[in-house]
């Protein structure tokens, strides 16, 4: 017997478009534009660990020395230190942020006594700067100096973007260095540009400010309109609710993740267009059906919106995978992206299937995004919702 019944599974949308919790990195499109309005940040957390080879040469036997934290300031079990944040602000890629607490590394009999607290990362696009009030014992007067709000750290995030969590942001092991003002602070032990231990911190966003994301709320305040903006773009994966652990003779199929955007990454000129790619949140589709019926998982994904411009949802294509084969799951075809010809996932497409007849078992599919924009494109925070449905 072969049973086939179309199951549309009803969607949330888990994020909306501009301004709201799920930011992803920038997108820095030519043109004057709208800037996304700025969000605030009502906790998050700050982790680093300084340099791990100055805490090895602090507890070890040169130093003799203790760290401890305080202020509300804690040491994490791989050795770092977390600060929580006591305010933030995150304006497109621009972002400042202050943690509390402190972190206080003393050795050699007192000789050595270095204290950081007052910590604030400021970031603006690729380049950020991680200040802190710095006290520390000259090697030579033997007097503790104090370092008022010093860039001590210098922030490289040309490899690093935002990414969205559930409840705003997070960036991930940005690299550091030691700038020319933190030097003395470390009794010219380091020179400038030595590499400290990268810097994670998230920030966790207020709901948007922004009550109607189809008006400019005061384009008297754009800051600089002058010059390109950067502006953000979340694709919005649906999740299927009431999705249930499959039982034995079911199929049963559910979004992996937590459910936050899918990010799109920062749009990169192209030559004659601009793209951002990104992963599909992957897919477990698990059949142990007796009856072995074909299924198939398609999608289709809306117009992007920012505000009240509209960006055709055909410029996005992808390439399908079976990242974890099994249940005689196959990949759908490549979508390419309508830029030039074609419908891309504007058009419903297959994400994975299985013939009848298929093994019994579990895959998990995954899908390679690309969004090809033209290249006069309005600046903006566009989003767009892609919807599952599943085929059994
Ligand atoms: C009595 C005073 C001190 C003595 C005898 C001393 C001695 C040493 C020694 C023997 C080393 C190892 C050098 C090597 O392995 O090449 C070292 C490293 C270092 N010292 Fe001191 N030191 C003193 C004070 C200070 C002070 C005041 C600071 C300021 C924070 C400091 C910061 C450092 C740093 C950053 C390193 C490099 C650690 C690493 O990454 O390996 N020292 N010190």
């Amino acid at each position: 017997m072969t049973h086939t019944s179309a199951r549309p599974r009803r969607a949330t949308r888990v994020v909306a478009a501009a301004g709201t919790a799920a930011i992803a990195s920038g997108l820095l499109l030519a043109g004057a534009g709208s800037a996304a309005a700025a969000e605030t940040a009502d906790g998050g957390s700050l982790s680093w660990g300084v340099k791990a080879s100055f805490r090895s040469y602090i507890a070890g036997p040169i130093a003799h020395g203790s760290i401890t934290t305080g202020g509300g300031a804690t040491t994490a079990a791989n050795g770092t230190y977390a600060f929580p944040a006591t305010a933030g602000t995150v304006d497109g890629s621009s972002v400042d942020a202050a943690f509390a607490g402190s972190v206080h590394f003393t050795g050699h009999a007192g000789q050595l006594d270095m204290t950081l607290t007052d910590l604030n990362v400021v970031i603006d696009g690729t380049t950020g700067v991680l200040y802190a009030d710095v006290d520390s014992k000259s090697l030579s007067s033997g007097s503790l100096v104090h370092y008022e709000d010093v860039d001590f750290a210098a922030l490289d995030l040309s490899a690093v973007t935002a990414q969205p969590t559930a409840d705003g942001y997070s960036w991930t092991a940005i690299p550091t260095t030691l700038t020319a003002n933190g030097v003395p602070a470390f009794a010219d032990f380091y020179a400038e540009g030595t590499a400290l231990d990268p810097l994670s911190f998230t920030l966790d966003v207020a709901e948007a400010t922004d009550p109607d994301p189809g008006t400019d709320p005061d384009p008297g305040t754009d800051p600089d309109p002058g010059t390109p903006t950067q502006a953000e773009q979340d694709l919005t994966v649906v999740v299927p609710e009431g999705t249930e652990e499959p039982e034995p003779g079911t199929f049963g199929w559910e979004v992996t993740g937590d459910g936050s955007a899918v990010s799109l990454g920062t749009a990169a000129d192209a030559g004659d267009h601009l793209t951002a790619t990104g992963q599909l949140a992957p897919v477990v589709v698990t059949d142990t059906r007796s009856t072995r019926s074909a299924w198939s998982i398609t999608a289709q994904v809306s117009d992007f919106t920012a505000g009240s411009t509209t960006l055709a949802g055909k410029h996005l294509g992808w390439t399908p995978r079976v990242v974890t084969a099994g249940g005689g799951a196959v990949a759908g075809a490549a979508v390419t992206p309508g830029l030039v010809s074609g419908n891309g996932l504007a058009q419903t497409a297959t994400l994975g299937s299985a013939p009848t007849g298929h093994d019994l078992g579990t895959a998990t599919l995954g899908a390679d995004l690309e969004l090809q924009l033209p290249s006069d494109t309005e600046a903006g925070t566009y989003g767009a919702t892609l919807t599952l449905t599943a085929l059994s």
